[in-house]
C-alpha cells in the first residue's frame, strides 16, 4: 500500500488560534482528521507529524526513506531559511510536495524565497486547510503514475 508522510514545521501546532486571519481557524488536529479521511478514500497509508525544531524535521525526512513513498511538507518558516531541510530532501530522493496554507508569494518579501521549492516536485499554497487534501490527491496521483 502506498504510504504518504505529512510533515508540519514550527508554530503549526498553534493553528486555530495563530493569526486566524492569515491561517484560518482550523486546528492541526482537525487537519489531521481530514487527512486521515482523505487518505482512506485514496487507499493510502498516512503518517502525520508536527515538529518545532529543524533537526527533528531532518530526522523524520531521513527516516522516511524506505518507509514512505512520498512526503508532503509544510516547513513553516524553515521554508525560507533551511538549507538543511533542502539537503535532507535531496538525500532521501523521495518526491516532496511543498505545502503552505497561505499564499506565501502574496505576502512579505522574505517569504518569497523557498529552499524547499528548489527540490520539490510541486507546490500547493494559498488554499488554507483544504490544501492538505489537494496535496494528498496530487501525491497519490503522482505515485500511481510513476509506479
Ligand atoms: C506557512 C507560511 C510560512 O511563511 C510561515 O512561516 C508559516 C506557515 C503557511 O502554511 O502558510 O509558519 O508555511
Amino acid at each position: 500500500m502506498t504510504s504518504i508522510l505529512i510533515l508540519n514545521g514550527p508554530n503549526l501546532n498553534l493553528l486555530g488560534t495563530r493569526q486566524p486571519e492569515v491561517y484560518g481557524s482550523t486546528t492541526l488536529n482537525d487537519i489531521e482528521h481530514m487527512c486521515i479521511a482523505t487518505a482512506k478514500e485514496l487507499g493510502c497509508a498516512l503518517a502525520f507529524h508536527q515538529e518545532n525544531s529543524e533537526g527533528a524535521l531532518v530526522d523524520l525526512i531521513h527516516a522516511a526513506r524506505g518507509t514512505h513513498d512520498g512526503i508532503i511538507l509544510n516547513a513553516g518558516a524553515y521554508t525560507h531559511t533551511s538549507i538543511a531541510l533542502m539537503d535532507a530532501i535531496s538525500s532521501v530522493e523521495l518526491p516532496v510536495i511543498e505545502l503552505h496554507l497561505s499564499n506565501t508569494l502574496a505576502r512579505e518579501e522574505y517569504r518569497h524565497t523557498s529552499y524547499i521549492s528548489k527540490v520539490a516536485l510541486g507546490i500547493i499554497c494559498g488554499f488554507g486547510a483544504a490544501g492538505y487534501g489537494h496535496a494528498l490527491r496530487a501525491m497519490a496521483q503522482h505515485l500511481e503514475t510513476s509506479e
